[in-house]
């Protein structure tokens, strides 16, 4: 989505029951990283479900700038030529990651640990966005950084001759800097270490000890520390990338919402540290059941059948929140129609995300007839047995406070309206004909 594009509104109404199945669109942080990790093996990476989605051609066509070679052989089937760790080039232009900043912080890491320079901008949500996170560590590492107030984009970065290796607390929980340190590291001279007070996803981790890299993972009570040593070669690989569980979330949680509904929602991504949303919703009494459990690419994936449930309000811990941190404002919406209050404590990080998502979903929700508060960090949700919907709802570029509302409208008495559903095309293109396939009916405007 770039911010130039005409809006689309799009309207949900009340549904009868959704059925069949589906298989959500490729993960988008492994999709992510498998493109990056590609551009710096020598030789050619194959991936195959890659998601098509906004963010992850945007990594597509800067690895292209970076002088990797990156072509489509089919749908999801995707072939990397690398350059080799320290090997890319001075991109041209600037680099434009439009919406996606899990894409804009791992490329910095990237640009960061060679020494050219790199200019990187964005959409009118990205600029807004803190980069200050990853500038920090990249810093200490030598790289030169030139950024626009608040340390925001546009904003250049230069390597050094040589990375420093470095010892980095990752100060707040963050797979992106975690993974921004991890990827600038492997072109230093030394061990860097990074240390994780609350663990974070962990794809990166997985990913690079795949590829072939120096790393080893310490868990501990106290976190995690992951220690990488640069200068070593990446090894191509063939990577299948499962479904991607924040995408799945949206129609897990609009069967559960929706009347007599009964879905499968197959090959869905089910790494421990992305089903925090499966475990609250499991509290809150969802008719959820998990087959099919198997290892692809050394990731845990599943099938999940999910029934139309009476939920009832919980309090979801913050230490759960980086282990559903994108899945809340969905949550949030589930919330709504629980019996009881549901309190989302330690979220913080929403605010800094697509949108601030706490303002965003207040908003959303109180347009519709949901009573909502707010703190700097927690959102209180009072449930209700229906929801009067027959509001509009401001996506603010966002993708997943788009499809939220969606599922809204969806269980609520009258339609729910986003502004603009293009935002959507960011993360999961084929929502759209995916929902109205189970039975839901959105129409334009
Ligand atoms: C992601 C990490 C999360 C998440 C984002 C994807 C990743 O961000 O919100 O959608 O792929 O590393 P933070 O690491 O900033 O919490």
């Amino acid at each position: 989505m770039s911010s130039d594009g005409v809006a689309q509104p799009l309207t949900a109404r009340r549904s009868g029951p959704l059925t069949g199945t589906v298989r959500p669109p490729g993960d988008k942080s492994i999709s992510h990283r498998a493109l990056i990790l590609g551009a710096l093996a020598v030789g050619e990476t194959t991936v195959d479900g890659l998601l098509e989605g906004g963010d992850i051609l945007s990594t597509a066509a800067a690895m292209r700038a970076f002088g990797a070679t990156v072509t489509q052989a089919g749908p999801g089937d995707w072939r990397v030529s690398g350059l080799g760790v320290g090997g890319l080039l001075e991109p041209e232009g600037v680099v434009d990651y439009g919406n996606a900043g899990t894409g804009v912080r791992l490329a910095l890491g990237v640009a960061g640990s060679h020494a050219f320079a790199t200019t990187f901008t964005g959409d009118a949500s990205l600029v807004k966005r803190p980069m200050g996170r990853v500038f920090d560590p990249l810093r200490r590492m030598g790289v030169q950084v030139i950024a626009r107030s608040g340390d925001r984009l546009p904003a250049t970065v230069r390597g050094p001759d040589t990375l420093v290796p470095i010892e980095y607390r990752v100060p707040v929980p963050s797979a992106q800097v975690k993974s921004a340190v991890l990827l600038a590291a492997l072109n230093s001279g030394g061990v860097t270490t990074v240390i994780e007070p609350v663990a974070t996803r962990d794809h990166t981790e997985r990913m690079l000890a795949a590829f072939g890299a120096a790393i080893e993972v310490e868990d501990a009570e106290t976190g995690r520390t992951i220690r990488i040593e640069g200068g070593r070669d990446l090894k191509p690989q063939s990577i299948t990338v499962p479904g991607d569980p924040s995408s799945a979330a949206f129609p897990l949680v609009a069967a559960l919402l929706v009347e007599g509904s009964d879905v499968t929602i197959e090959n869905v991504l089910l790494n421990p540290t992305r089903t925090g949303l499966i475990e609250t919703l499991l509290e809150m009494g969802a008719d959820i059941t998990i087959a099919n459990k198997r290892g692809v690419g050394g990731e845990d994936v599943g099938d999940i059948r999910v029934k139309a449930s009476r939920l009832k309000g919980v309090t979801v811990p913050a230490s759960r929140a980086p282990f559903m941190i994108d899945e809340y404002p969905v949550l949030a919406v589930a919330a709504a129609f629980a019996e009881g209050d549901t309190l989302m404590e330690g979220i913080g990080e929403m605010r800094v995300k697509e949108s601030d998502r706490i303002a965003a979903v207040v908003a959303g929700l109180q347009a519709n007839g949901v009573s909502v508060e707010d703190t700097a960090d927690s959102m209180l949700v009072h449930g209700a047995t229906g929801v009067a919907g027959g509001g509009t709802v401001t996506t603010h570029l966002d993708h997943r406070i788009a499809m939220s509302f969606v599922v809204l409208g969806l269980a609520s008495r009258d339609p729910v309206t986003l502004d603009d559903a293009l935002p959507i095309a960011t993360s999961f293109p084929e929502f759209r004909d995916m929902m109205t396939g189970l039975g839901a009916d959105l129409s334009d405007g």
